[in-house]
Formats: structure tokens, sequence, C-alpha cells
């Protein structure tokens, strides 16, 4: 590719250099008209779309012929556009500040190959991230970007570009072209399965400060769990009883599919129940937060809907109400606990019925996915159907 390039780029020189050559002989003191030059040379073809440059003309000889048109041309995407306008948008998005990615998850082995630029291109070079990273940043250019391969209409230099292969454990792998760069960041990381037990188990966990009046009044834990609190020093043990044929148990605070499982719900997998493959909702990702300029601000901004239909502000606000109603009902069973300082549900320790931890599983889906609906209506309404119906709203 770079030899292509540079025998692009020495074409474009030689012709340049031939050209200034002939002007500048040519100025002379005027003489008598000379005859007719012979036909300039014919320009080079273009290689994978630049014009040929032109032949140059003899004394009153004829053109040139022109070069033959590639099917696309650089500046499409190489032009003043990329350099500016790209660069200002993408300075907006979080991915260009990685306020998480930089702080939080992107040094951590398990964590870098979605959170900072020298994971991404570590796991996309090697499949995995084999030990933390000292010095973590935010994303570039070329977190996404690498080099072509093709040079055709729709080679974005991807560095990550190929179908993803989920990794929560379905087995599912998406093919979905430009927002398959997406995808490989943006997707849950667990399953629900990975949340059963295979026998009878039983967890004892110990709760002090803050948690202690939180799991005091805990009810979900099991059929034969028990409470004992320890007043003169703030302290309540708790045994969850998860017996395996009728129970599941959530096992952290941040248990449950990863923030960000956009992916796959657009997919149509993840939740508890069977969805339909890639949801037929408009192109994707790139067709809603970039729409058709590459907007690399990646905000989903409402002119990306209106070729299909009118605002959907309206559905997406009852979705939200249904969404927060579920988080309420499983806030009185002791599955998930609102915070008022960040305004959102957490999970909670727990020994649920399965009907009970299937209604957490997809409310905690659909929070963390962010798009009251949008990333794919029809799924997103069962899965709330589901949690609604187990929970008896
Ligand atoms: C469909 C859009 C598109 C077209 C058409 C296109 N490019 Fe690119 N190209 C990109 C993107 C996106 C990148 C990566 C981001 C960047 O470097 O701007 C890139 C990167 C490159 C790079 C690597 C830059 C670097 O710093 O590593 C070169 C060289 C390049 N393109 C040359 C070309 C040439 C030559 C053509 C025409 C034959 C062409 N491109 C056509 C989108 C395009
Ligand atoms: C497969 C990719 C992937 C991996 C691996 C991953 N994350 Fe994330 N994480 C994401 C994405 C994508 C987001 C952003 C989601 C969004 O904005 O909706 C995110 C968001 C977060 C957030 C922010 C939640 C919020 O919005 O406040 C935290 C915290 C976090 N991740 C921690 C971690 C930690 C810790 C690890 C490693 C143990 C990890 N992540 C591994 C993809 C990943
Ligand atoms: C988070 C990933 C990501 C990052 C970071 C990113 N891009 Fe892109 N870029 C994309 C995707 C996805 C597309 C393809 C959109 C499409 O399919 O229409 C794209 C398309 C482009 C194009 C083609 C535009 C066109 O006219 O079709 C250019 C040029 C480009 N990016 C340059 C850049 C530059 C410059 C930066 C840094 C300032 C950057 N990108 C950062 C994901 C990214
Ligand atoms: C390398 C992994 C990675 C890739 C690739 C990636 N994202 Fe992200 N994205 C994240 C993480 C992590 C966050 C949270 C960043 C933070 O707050 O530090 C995030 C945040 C976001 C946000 C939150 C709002 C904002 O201001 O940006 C949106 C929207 C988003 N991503 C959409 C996309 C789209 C669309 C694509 C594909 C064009 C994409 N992402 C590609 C990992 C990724
Ligand atoms: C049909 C259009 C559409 C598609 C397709 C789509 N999104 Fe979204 N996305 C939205 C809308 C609309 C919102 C914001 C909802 C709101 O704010 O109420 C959103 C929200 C998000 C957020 C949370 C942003 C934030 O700041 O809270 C992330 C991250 C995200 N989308 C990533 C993705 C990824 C990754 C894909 C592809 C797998 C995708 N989206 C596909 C329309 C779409
Ligand atoms: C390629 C066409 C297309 C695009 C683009 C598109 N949608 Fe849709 N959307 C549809 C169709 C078709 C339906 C189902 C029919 C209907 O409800 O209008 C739908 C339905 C929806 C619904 C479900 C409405 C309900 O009744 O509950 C929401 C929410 C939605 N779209 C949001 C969005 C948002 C937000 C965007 C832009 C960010 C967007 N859509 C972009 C085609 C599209």
């Amino acid at each position: 590719m770079k030899k292509l390039q540079l025998r692009i780029i020495t074409a474009m020189f030689a012709g340049l250099f031939l050209g200034l050559f002939v002007f500048t002989s040519c100025e002379g003191p005027a003489g008598p008209a000379g005859p007719a030059g012979p036909a300039g040379a014919d320009g080079t073809n273009g290689t994978n779309g630049i014009n040929g440059i032109d032949g140059i003309n003899g004394t009153d000889g004829s053109d040139g012929t022109d070069g033959v048109d590639g099917n696309i041309t650089c500046l499409e995407c190489h032009g003043a556009y990329a350099k500016n306008v790209i660069a200002a948008q993408f300075a907006r998005s979080q991915h260009s500040s990685g306020a998480i990615a930089v702080e939080y998850a992107g040094g951590r082995a398990s964590c870098a190959q979605c959170h900072s630029h020298e994971g991404y291109l570590e796991f996309a070079l090697t499949g995995e991230v084999a030990e933390d990273i000292s010095n973590p940043s935010a994303w570039e250019c070329s977190t996404c970007h690498d080099l072509h391969t093709t040079f055709d209409a729709t080679d974005y230099a991807f560095r990550l570009g190929a179908d993803v292969e989920l990794i929560d454990g379905s087995g599912v792998t998406v093919e979905g072209g430009s927002n398959n760069t997406c995808i490989n960041c943006h997707q849950a990381r667990r399953d629900r399965a990975s949340y059963d037990v295979a026998t009878d188990e039983t967890y004892t966990r110990t709760f002090t400060g803050a948690d202690f009046d939180v799991y005091s009044t805990t009810t979900a834990i099991g059929p034969n769990g028990s409470v004992t609190i320890n007043a003169t020093n703030d302290t309540v043990v708790v045994v969850f009883d998860v017996p395996a044929a009728t129970h599941a148990y959530i096992s952290s605070t941040h248990a449950g599919p990863h923030h960000g499982p956009q992916g796959n719900l657009w997919a149509g997998v993840g939740g508890t129940l069977a969805g339909t493959p890639y949801s037929s909702h408009s192109g994707g990702c790139v067709s809603c937060h970039m729409g058709p300029d590459s907007d690399h601000s990646f905000m989903p901004l409402e002119e990306n809907c209106v070729a299909c239909h009118a605002s959907k502000e309206p559905e997406m606000d009852a979705i939200a109400d249904r969404i927060h109603a579920v988080g309420e009902a499983l806030e009185t069973i002791h599955a998930v606990h609102y915070s008022d300082e960040d305004g959102t549900f957490h999970p909670l320790y727990a020994s649920l019925t399965t009907a009970q931890f299937d209604a957490w599983w997809n409310f905690i889906y659909v929070l963390e996915d962010r798009s009251n609906s949008a990333h794919n209506p029809s799924y997103i309404k069962q899965l709330i159907n589901q949690a609604e119906t187990a929970l008896g709203i």
C-alpha cells in the first residue's frame, strides 16, 4: 500500500516538474512560428481514482488524452472538511475527552480493549490486552481508523471493521458494516446464564457503613436465608440462599450487562427473550449517531430520524417512565437501590426467583442502553413487558 501511494505521489511530482520545465524553457524571445508540435503524451491513468495528469501541449499540438477516472476520488474524504469540521466535531465527543477511559478503566488489562486508545490497538493487533497499561490515553482518529485496504467507496480505513462476535456468550456474530467499529466496544460483556448456579448455594456477606441500613431490611435472601443485625457495631450479616432450581443470585453491585450494551440490543440479543436478529430499525449506530455527513460528535440528532418519521420523543418519554416504574418495583423487592447522588438505580446483592431475576436483568439492560427504545423498539418493549408482568405492574 505504501508503495502504491509513493508511486502515485511520484507520478504527480514528475508531471508537475515536466510542466514547469516546458513552460520556463518556452520563454525565449519571440521568433517565427514553428511547425506544429507532436501531440502531447497521454495522461497517466488514474490509480484508484486520481485523474490522470493531462498531456502537456506541444506547441500547437493537441491535448493529451485524459486519464481514466477511478470510481472514487480521494478528496471526497480527504478534503478540508475532514481536517477541520470532523476534528472539531470529534473534540465534542466523550470519546476524545475519555473521562472514564483515562481515569478509571483505561489501564486495566481486563478493561483496556474498550477503555483506552492503547488497549484497543493492542487488542486489534493481538486479540487481547496482555497486561496493565501504565499510561492510557483517550481516543484519537487512529483509534478507530488505520490504513486503507481496498480504496473503494466504503473503505473507511477501519482498524477493526470486520464482523463482531459478541462476547456475551451468545455465540452471535453481528454483521454490521460500519457499525462493527462501534459494536467492538459497545456491548454487554456478560450473559444471563452466568448468574445461574449449578447446585444449591448459600453466600454469606457482611455489610457495614451506608450499607447497614440498606441490608438490615433486605427481603431478597431466598427461602432459607437470614439477616443477623449487630446494632452495637452497625454490622449486618446476610446469608443469601440460592436454590439452583428456582433462584439466581445478584453477585455484586455492578452485576448484570456492562454499561453500554447497545450493540447487543440493536442485534436483538441479550435479554431473557429471543429477539429478531439485526433490528430493521434504521441503518444502525452510524446512521443515527453520525448521519449522512459522518458527524464525529456521535450525537443521535433528530435530523437523522426525519427521513423516516417525525419525532418519537413522546413514545421514548413513555418508555422512560415505564423503565423508571420497573426500577421502583425492583427496589421494593431489594434488587436495586436508587441513588440520589447520580440519579439512577444500582444493583444490590440479592437472591431472587428466576422470574424476578429475569425482570432485573432485562431492566439493567434497557437502563444501561440509555436509548429509551430507539436502539430496537420492538425488542426493548418486549423486555419491559416481561419485567412488568414478573413484577405485577
Ligand atoms: C471513503 C472515504 C475515503 C476515501 C475515498 C479515501 N480515504 Fe484515505 N482515509 C480515510 C479515512 C477515514 C482515513 C483515516 C483517518 C485519517 O487519517 O484521516 C484515511 C487514511 C488515509 C491514509 C493514512 C494516513 C495516515 O496518517 O496514516 C492515507 C495515506 C490515505 N488515506 C490515502 C488515500 C488516498 C490516496 C485515497 C484515494 C485513492 C484515499 N485515501 C481515499 C477515508 C478515505
Ligand atoms: C467490551 C468492551 C468493554 C470492556 C471490556 C469494558 N468496558 Fe466499561 N464501558 C464500555 C462502554 C462501551 C462504555 C460506555 C457505555 C455508554 O456510554 O453507554 C463503558 C462504560 C463504563 C463505565 C461508565 C459507566 C457510567 O456511564 O458511569 C465504567 C465505570 C466502566 N465502563 C468500567 C469498566 C471496567 C472497570 C472494566 C474492566 C473490568 C470495563 N469497563 C470493561 C465497554 C467496555
Ligand atoms: C469512534 C470511532 C471513530 C473515531 C475516533 C474517528 N472516526 Fe472517522 N469514522 C468513523 C466511522 C464509523 C466512519 C464511517 C461513517 C460511515 O459509514 O458513513 C468514519 C468516517 C470518517 C471519514 C469519512 C468521511 C466521509 O466523508 O465519508 C473521515 C475522513 C474520517 N472518519 C476522519 C476521522 C478523523 C480525522 C478523526 C479524528 C479527528 C476520526 N475520523 C475519528 C469512526 C471514527
Ligand atoms: C474503543 C471502544 C469504543 C469504540 C470503538 C466506540 N466507542 Fe463509544 N464509547 C466508548 C466508551 C468507553 C464510552 C464512554 C467514554 C467515557 O465517558 O470515558 C463511549 C461513549 C459513547 C457515547 C456517549 C456520548 C458521547 O459524548 O460520545 C456515544 C453516543 C458513543 N460512545 C457512540 C459510539 C458510536 C456511534 C461508535 C461507532 C462509530 C462508538 N461509540 C465507538 C467506547 C467506544
Ligand atoms: C434509530 C436510531 C439509533 C440507532 C440505530 C442507534 N442509536 Fe444510539 N441512541 C439513539 C438515541 C435517539 C439515543 C438517545 C436517547 C435519549 O437521549 O433519550 C441514543 C443513545 C445512545 C447512547 C447513550 C448516549 C448518552 O449520552 O446517554 C449510546 C452510548 C449509544 N446510543 C450508542 C449506540 C450504538 C453503539 C449503536 C449501534 C449498536 C446505536 N447507538 C444505534 C439513536 C440510535
Ligand atoms: C430508515 C428509517 C428509520 C430511521 C432513520 C429511524 N427510524 Fe425510527 N422507526 C422506523 C420505523 C419504520 C418504525 C416503525 C413505525 C413507526 O413507529 O413509525 C420506527 C419506530 C421508531 C420508534 C418506536 C415508536 C413506538 O411506537 O414506540 C422509535 C422510538 C424510533 N423509531 C426512534 C427513532 C429515532 C430517535 C431515530 C433517529 C435518531 C429513528 N427512529 C430513525 C424507521 C426509522
